[in-house]
């Protein structure tokens, strides 16, 4: 809604009808539960007789026809993916300036068998012969596909059609243009008293942290970035550099590598290393909210929260460990009590948060940087206690190596299977996965010193000199990727070391290129055989590495990281 230029909320859905009055109309989302499951999302009926237009989508059409008297029956399979939908011949707002048959993306279990009585049936597919409702003199409509994504390309006029044409709504909403009301929020929030940070040099820290610089002047913002050792190479320096092109002269590096190698030493498991990392970086924020005295009055805390974190059922892909020892942190924890913060972006998307970031002047060098975990490249570099030769079948070698995956919704932590060329079809994949167990993944063998049968894995720990190594090899990837344009084809592409080579050469690089929407799937990017070429050549000379991988799985079932 908010990419049409039109302000929109989520609120829980249970939400009593008397609070939404008076809005333009409601959207009924999806969801992962089946309308007959104990305790699954529900609404206040009566909104559905209050004459606010309605568009469910397909849980929210579900739950619109079991509520109205219609039919759902339990799928036992489901419908996942591309669908083609043919509209029927009635003139219906929703689907105005839309005809014939249209693409439309399928993501459900059960679906609608009949109406409720007074809806039409405006559209169906082969599988799902009710795909589009609607009672217009009730101003209800409901979609059993999914219109808000990219593999439904008539869905913007769908949505379109409902939220101008339906609601008759009007392009109220302009990130940018919420700046200056945002930085007189800022004014009074902070009330005299100076605002500090704990800045990751990602985006949303990064866009707060200016709006408050701005809003109060940079006497009175002040911000810390923690130097964990687990960076990128070049990171603190870019941090820095662009937070002093921004303006801020109060903001402080805390070098503290010392600190986290020693904590992290012999440290293999990698929910061990990320609790470890979590635990030190509090110790080192307690640190310095103490000796800095940021807790007394004349501070709050600034935080770059964005919308997603604050929506209630949130269910974001993964708890952000950084984040959550964040808020663990005792002097926070007071603070947020004690109403001492301020969260300039809480009502903000991502793609936003950008919108005003780039209004704001920040560089777009900043602005479109990939994600990057938390706990930084120390994930990245895998840990095992294994030793031996990797282990033939009938497909490839299996690599005594265990990294985290996620299969039927659950973590796995599983060998990767290697193979010596990149399979003819892409689906190969799945299949290699599936017929090779105790695997979540597969790589293929792009260039290395040996044949893979010569390589073998050997146990190894964080240490300066693998991060080192991997630092190199991340640095390598990222120039060429972004000399060549590739990383803007792309979600992610993180690099990964692992501890599988040959005796004066113990490492080998995995590539990891991936594409995805938000994180919780993602598919392999090939990248062009050529480019490929030239990063694997550069990657094979860096001191230490045997090998050059290039995963690729999907998740699942395997995840976007390896750790
Ligand atoms: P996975 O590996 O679970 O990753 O497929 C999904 C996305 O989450 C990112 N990720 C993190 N981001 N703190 C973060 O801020 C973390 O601890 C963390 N761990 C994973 C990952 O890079 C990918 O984009």
């Amino acid at each position: 809604m908010r990419d049409l230029g039109v302000l929109a909320e989520v609120f829980p859905s249970e939400t009593p009808a008397s609070e939404l009055a008076g809005l333009r109309g409601v959207i009924i989302s999806g969801g992962p539960s089946s309308v007959y499951d104990p305790g699954s999302a529900t609404i206040d009926p009566s909104l559905l007789a209050s004459g606010i237009p309605v568009l469910g989508i397909c849980y929210g059409q579900q739950l619109m026809a079991h509520l109205l008297g219609g039919q759902v029956q339990k799928g036992d399979r489901g419908e996942y993916g591309l669908a083609q939908l043919d509209l029927a011949e009635a003139d219906d707002a929703l689907f105005r300036g839309i005809a014939g048959r249209q693409q439309v993306w399928m993501s459900h279990r059960d679906l609608v068998s009949a109406p409720p009585a007074g809806f039409g049936v405006l559209a169906g597919t082969v599988t799902c012969p009710i795909a589009a409702i609607s009672a217009p003199d009730r101003r209800l409509y409901a979609v059993q596909f999914h219109p808000e994504v990219a593999h439904t390309p008539s869905g913007s006029q769908i949505l379109s059609n409902f939220v101008f044409g339906i609601c008759g709504a009007v392009r109220d909403w302009n990130p940018a243009g919420q700046i200056a009301a945002l930085e007189a929020k800022i004014r009074e929030t902070s009330d005299g008293r100076s605002v500090f940070f704990f800045v990751s040099g990602g985006v949303d820290s990064t866009v707060a942290y200016t709006l408050c610089l701005n809003s109060l002047g940079p006497e009175r913002v002040h911000g810390a970035y923690v130097d964990t050792g687990m960076m990128r190479e070049g990171e603190t320096d870019f941090v820095r550099a662009n937070f002093a092109a921004l303006g801020a002269s109060r903001f402080q590096v805390e070098y503290a590598e010392p600190q986290f190698l020693a904590a992290l030493d012999g440290a293999i498991e990698p929910e061990q290393k990320r609790h470890i990392i979590g635990e030190e970086f509090v110790k080192v924020q307690e640190r310095i909210l103490e000796t800095q005295r940021f807790l007394d009055g004349r501070w709050i805390l600034g935080q770059g929260t964005i919308y997603p974190d604050t929506i209630e059922s949130g269910g974001t892909a993964k708890a952000d460990l950084i984040k959550t020892h964040h808020n663990r942190v005792a002097g926070i924890q007071k603070l947020i009590e004690e109403g001492r913060v301020i969260e300039p972006l809480s009502s903000f998307y991502k793609d936003e948060v950008r919108t005003i970031g780039q209004q704001l002047g920040i560089s777009r060098a900043l602005l479109d940087r990939h994600p990057f975990p938390g706990p930084g490249l120390a994930i990245r570099c895998l840990c095992s206690s294994a030793s031996g030769p990797p282990v033939k079948t009938a497909d490839g070698w299996v690599l005594p190596i265990r990294s985290v995956g996620v299969q039927g919704d659950s973590r796995t932590y599983r060998a990767a299977l290697a193979i010596d060329d990149f399979p003819a079809e892409a689906d190969e994949t799945a299949h290699l996965v599936n017929r090779n167990e105790g695997v979540n993944r597969v790589v293929v063998m792009v260039r290395a010193c040996t044949r893979i049968p010569e390589m073998s894995a050997n146990p190894a720990h964080l240490t300066r000199e693998r991060l080192s190594r991997l630092r190199r090899a991340d640095a390598i990837v990222r120039r060429i990727s972004h000399e060549s344009g590739f990383d803007r084809q792309i979600w992610q592409f993180p690099v990964i070391l692992i501890p599988f080579g040959v005796a004066d050469r113990p490492d080998s690089v995995v590539l990891r290129p991936v594409d995805s929407v938000d994180g919780m799937t993602a598919n392999s990017v090939r990248m062009p055989a050529e480019l490929l070429d030239r990063m694997a050549r550069e990657l094979s000379e860096v001191e230490g590495v045997a090998g050059v991988f290039y995963d690729l799985t999907n998740k699942p079932p395997a995840t976007i990281e390896w750790e």
